[in-house]
């Protein structure tokens, strides 16, 4: 027993922050973002908490499964950016679409959407019907808006899936090596009469070159490890949807894997790097786009903080 793809949905928030929006902030270019990372433009949050964006995405999903908020019976969110620890993203969500199911977050940063969703498969194996799975991200909260090494990456943005019985989750693989150096992502570091916080990164860090190494590495490695171990050849891949996180990546992978770039879904050029829902947003597109059929062999790569990353392979 596996898993099938019900529905898919996706949600980003209406203000749109362009490049040369960004260059009245700090001392960037239009041409800069777009050559060395391919972002255009991004969505941002004026308020909109990341349960909420999870939210309209999760409607989404669930109403082209053709279901409603109290058919759900598990809800996972991956997220880094919910307003609160608890309740969390996922428990927010439940809430806001009717069900009273059980629900919980993950957490593996920019993997966390694959994480969740290889959770999710092995909760199916245990009897569950019609799970759903969000990643969504408020990052802009997370950002130095003064740093113009990432603030001009990301963007905010939820994508969501709800999974029910089936047969089409072909192989799978997780990795995460905790390291601390290369990215990290701030949580709320108080102090007490008893310590005093020393916050060395209050927002996001990110080496990016030293990110850039991994990611180029992992996600080459990891589709290949996913294809092979779902007894098919790069060749069989119809679609290959990755982490949104630089074009250059991508255009790498397809170069080393010899997969064309045709099959890759790229849309960073629109939302920026949203994190954990940047996989989950990309399918949502390209289920939307009416390009799928029947038997479809997929293949989903994300990477990031941790350092961690994911991937698996689909048949739709
Ligand atoms: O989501 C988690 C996974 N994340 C990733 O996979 C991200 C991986 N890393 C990257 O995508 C890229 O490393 C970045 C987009 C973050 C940076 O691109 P880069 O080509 O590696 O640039 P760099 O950090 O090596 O910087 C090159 C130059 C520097 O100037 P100097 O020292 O050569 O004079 C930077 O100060 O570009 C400068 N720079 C900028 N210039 C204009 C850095 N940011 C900007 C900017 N506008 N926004």
């Amino acid at each position: 027993m596996s898993i099938r793809i019900l529905g898919t949905g996706s949600y980003v928030p209406e203000k749109i922050v362009t490049n040369d929006d960004l260059a009245k902030l700090v001392d960037t270019s239009d041409e800069w973002i777009m050559q060395r990372v391919g972002v255009k433009e991004r969505h941002v949050s004026e308020g909109e908490t990341a349960a909420d964006m999870a939210a309209k995405a999760a409607e989404r999903a669930i109403e082209s499964a053709g279901l409603k908020g109290e058919d759900i019976d598990l809800i996972i969110a991956a997220s880094i950016s919910g307003e609160t620890l608890s309740p969390t993203v996922a428990g927010m969500v439940q809430k806001k679409i009717g069900a009273t199911c059980p629900a919980f977050d993950v957490n593996s940063a920019c993997s966390g959407f694959l994480f969740a969703l290889d959770t999710a498969v092995s909760y199916m194996m245990r009897g569950y019907k019609n799970i759903l799975v969000i990643g969504a991200e408020r990052l802009s909260k997370l950002v130095d808006w003064t740093d113009r090494s990432t603030c001009v990456i990301f963007g905010d943005g939820a994508g969501a899936f709800v999974i029910a019985p089936g047969d089409g989750y072909l192989s799978s693989k997780l990795y995460t090596s905790g390291d601390n150096s290369v990215i990290e992502i701030p949580s709320f570091g108080g102090s007490s009469p008893f310590y005093k916080a020393d916050l060395k990164h209050p927002y996001i860090f990110m080496d990016g070159q030293e990110t850039f190494k991994f990611a180029v590495n992992k996600i080459v490695e990891d589709i290949k490890e996913v294809t092979a171990a779902a007894n098919l050849t790069l060749d069989d891949i119809d679609y290959v949807v990755t982490h949104q996180a630089n074009i250059r990546i991508m255009e790498f992978a397809s170069k080393r894997l010899k997969v064309p770039k045709e099959k890759f879904v790229i849309n960073i050029d629109k939302y920026g790097n949203t994190s954990s829902a940047s996989v989950a947003i990309a399918f949502d597109e390209l289920n939307r786009s009416g390009r799928l059929k029947r038997g479809d062999k997929i293949v989903m790569s994300a990477f990031g903080g941790g350092l961690s990353s994911a991937a698996c392979v689909i048949e739709w």
